[in-house]
């Protein structure tokens, strides 16, 4: 059992496959491409596929795969094979743009994938360039379209930015009246790595939430997905569903029940903590099963309360989003 010192139980492993993005979004990424991490210096899916048995060992039973985006990593739909086997784990998804879903979803599912939430923070060709600094709105919801017809259950995440995101509020609702799909909206978070995030630049959810109630009607609550950062809405239609990840308003740090391995290597116990742990280092030096668990054990019971990002002693990780894994 992986249990910090506030008693929060950790069965959710966010493992980041690759630090190499296909997008620039203004809210992760810098607009020239960044130094990356050498290839010797990523896990090979041998050693994710270890780390994962171990974590699968003291508790863990859900995998999320993320980047950078997961799906420039080569094969990756390999290592997906090998994880929905492992004792233990109940769940694998992956968080993806969707840049090249349509192309991988069919192997992804064969795979054993079930689910995928795709990032889309624009229904526009001209706002979608906007935020990813690249084209392809269009083949992002082709991907869509191929992730469901091969039977994946897939989620949108917006990023939720003032000044932009509400331009994008009647389309989003349109889009999910048609299709049923959920789209959930992210509070901007200080992750990005220009470091322009400030207070003001977050859409609150209950801003978004009111938004809705005026373009569709009052909206009905779903009940509570156990440890989801998310609160989803049903909209008058019976169709349409948006939810809220209120992470800076309200964050859900109380709740936490996930901790990270970044493409490197290194463990990551909070999304605003600095690395807690080399397990690279340990799993390249003939470390026993037991020692790796004793890293994780550790790194996992280190963790501190929450981000504290409305604290006035803030200071922001020093690895931006897409070096954390998302
Ligand atoms: P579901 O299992 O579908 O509920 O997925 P999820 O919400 O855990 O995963 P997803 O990758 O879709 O994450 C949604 C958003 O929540 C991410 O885009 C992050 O911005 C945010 N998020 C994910 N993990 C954390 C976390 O540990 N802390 C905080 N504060 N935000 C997080
Ligand atoms: N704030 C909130 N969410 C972010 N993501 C990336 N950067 C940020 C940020 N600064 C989201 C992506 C993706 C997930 C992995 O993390 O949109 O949905
Ligand atoms: Fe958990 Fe840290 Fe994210 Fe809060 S900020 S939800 S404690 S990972």
């Amino acid at each position: 059992m992986l249990q910090d010192r506030f008693g929060r139980l950790h069965t959710s492993l966010r493992v980041s496959v690759t630090d190499r993005c296909n997008l620039r979004c203004t809210y992760c990424m810098p607009a020239e491409t960044p130094i990356y991490q050498h290839r010797r210096d990523i896990l090979s899916f041998e050693e994710i596929t270890r780390f994962v048995q171990i974590s699968a060992s003291l508790g863990v039973d859900d995998v999320r795969l993320t980047g950078g985006e997961p799906l420039v990593r080569s094969e990756i739909e390999k290592l997906v094979a090998v994880l929905v086997r492992i004792d233990g784990i109940k769940k694998v998804s992956l968080t993806s743009n969707g840049i090249l879903l349509g192309d991988q979803a069919a192997g992804l599912a064969d795979a054993g994938l079930r689910s995928v939430n795709v990032s889309l923070d624009a229904m526009d060709e001209s706002a979608f360039r906007q935020v990813t600094r690249r084209p392809g709105l269009d083949r992002v919801l082709d991907g869509i379209q191929r992730a469901i017809q091969v039977g994946l259950s897939v989620k949108i995440n917006a990023i939720a930015m003032r000044g932009f995101t509400e331009h994008q509020l009647e389309r989003f609702a349109n889009y999910t009246s048609v299709t049923g799909i959920p789209i959930r909206f992210i509070e901007f978070m200080p992750l990005d790595s220009d470091g322009a995030w400030d207070p003001d630049a977050v859409l609150s959810g209950d801003q978004i939430l009111q938004r809705f109630r005026s373009l569709v009607g009052p909206l009905t609550a779903v009940p509570h997905d156990g440890s989801s950062p998310a609160t989803d809405y049903v909209f008058p239609d019976g169709i349409g569903r948006i939810g809220v990840i209120p992470s800076v308003t309200r964050p859900f740090c109380d709740t936490c029940n996930r901790f990270r391995l970044t493409a490197d290597g290194q463990i990551r116990n909070c999304l605003f903590g600095e690395d807690s742990a080399d397990v690279r280092a340990m799993l390249r030096s003939g470390a026993t099963d037991e020692q790796v668990a004793d890293l994780i054990r550790t790194a996992v019971a280190a963790k501190k309360a929450g981000h504290g990002t409305d604290d006035l002693t803030f200071r922001r990780p020093s690895r931006p989003m897409y070096a954390i894994g998302g």
